[in-house]
């Protein structure tokens, strides 16, 4: 066979074996998966795009060391390809070097200007750095001036300030109810600027994808509305900045099912998991339920890929239920029972009120029986409410087909 003839099947075995190395990964089969790929890479050394692949898959199995060697393969193959910089500096940040994860990070927005996805990850990147280094000394103030007040309150910069608020957590506390009762509040993480800005943006058709009125008893009564792409940043910064902490508490429930952990700690790596299962569609909706609203008992389970805690955020504020003067919606409490309903089945009933965020089990909880684990189906819904109105941010932090 003559070169060129060879290398033309070299290329279309390759990338056959690729689609077979995420076929793997998407069946939960790692280890094949890596096998695969290597194969793939063998086949044709000089392809950046199968270097990136195993990169990824070297990383999915945590091999990391290996998985950056290969991204730095792709990068010397193909020193304008913008990705492996990108997989790359998410690697190193991960590991702390936030100083080399900016720089990497740097070369793929440069070679990818168009992707608004790099420059994001590049400040959020850039902003981790500037709260690493070290502060630098206050400049002399004039005798003379009052020294400028401070104006960097969480409501002038909401968005820049869930990391930090969310570190500020107890999440061992935090993991340790939502393991044991299927769910657990942060209280007023969201402050009432923000709840106000989202709880605006229902009427606003231009934002949503869909619209989902319900009015039947075994659905619920109420309204909820699919987000369109691009989410708005709101939205996406406070899912980014909740997955990290909750990705840990669900690979903790893998590794006590005997499982190897499942979850990036990093969400657009998951995004990514979801992508390559076809899921692209965001899934961040609002609800919205006037007097007489609620939502019936259900499980979330569309999407092959799925996260198994969800996030909901209340955005109205709830009336004291002690004072019947007190404005704001009454009843409306957030509910997670186990089914089938046994007698002793957990029910909770969580009477969650402005900025607060319940972290809830999507489909099912953890429970132990004797010395092993196992999973016990839950469903989630709202109470009837008796008065005013209850807007709720829902985030699952998988997308949806
Ligand atoms: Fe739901």
């Amino acid at each position: 066979m003559n070169p060129k003839k060879q290398k033309e099947k070299d290329r279309r075995r390759a990338r056959k074996l690729a689609e077979q190395a995420w076929d793997a990964v998407n069946a939960g089969n790692l280890d094949l998966a890596e096998k695969i790929v290597r194969r793939a890479v063998a086949a044709q050394l000089d392809n950046p795009v199968l270097w990136v692949d195993q990169g990824v898959i070297l990383g999915l199995r945590r091999k990391e060391a290996e998985s950056a060697d290969a991204f730095r393969a792709a990068i010397s193959l193909a020193p304008t390809f913008a990705e492996p910089y990108a997989r790359l500096a998410a690697l190193r940040i991960r590991q702390g070097f936030t100083a080399e994860a900016v720089a990497l990070q740097t070369q793929a927005v440069r070679h990818a200007t168009h992707d608004a996805g790099y420059a994001e990850q590049l400040s959020a990147y850039q902003s981790l750095a500037d709260s690493e280094s070290p502060p630098a000394a206050p400049p002399p103030v004039p005798a003379a001036s009052a020294p400028e007040p401070r104006t960097a309150s969480p409501a002038a910069d909401p968005v820049g300030d869930w990391p930090h608020r969310l570190a500020a957590f107890d999440w061992a506390q935090l993991g340790d109810r939502l393991t044991r009762d299927g769910c657990v509040v942060i209280d007023q993480l969201v402050d009432a600027a923000n709840c106000d800005q989202l709880g605006g943006m229902f009427d606003r058709d231009e934002l949503f994808a869909k619209t989902v009125v319900m009015d039947r008893p075994e659905f619920g009564q109420g309204e909820y509305r699919y987000f369109r792409a691009p989410i708005p940043a709101v939205v996406d910064q406070l899912r980014r900045a909740v997955y990290p902490h909750v990705a840990r508490i669900a690979n903790s429930w893998e590794r006590l099912l005997g499982e190897p952990e499942r979850f990036p700690p990093v969400w657009d790596d998951f995004r990514e998991e979801c992508r390559r299962a076809g899921q692209t569609a965001p899934t961040p909706i609002l609800l919205r339920y006037g007097p007489g609203g609620f939502n019936a008992l259900h499980r979330d389970l569309r999407g092959a890929v799925f996260f198994p805690i969800q996030m909901a955020v209340v955005l109205s504020r709830r009336a004291d239920p002690e004072d019947p003067e007190s404005s704001g919606f009454r009843g409306g409490e957030f509910l997670l029972c186990d089914v089938p309903e046994r007698k002793k089945s957990r029910r909770r009933i969580i009477p969650a009120g402005l900025g607060d965020v319940v972290l809830f089990c999507t489909r099912d909880r953890l429970v132990r029986v004797g010395d092993v684990y196992g999973l016990q189906p839950v469903k989630h819904g709202a109470a009837r409410i008796t008065a005013g109105m209850r807007v709720v941010l829902g985030v699952p932090f998988h997308e949806y087909r």
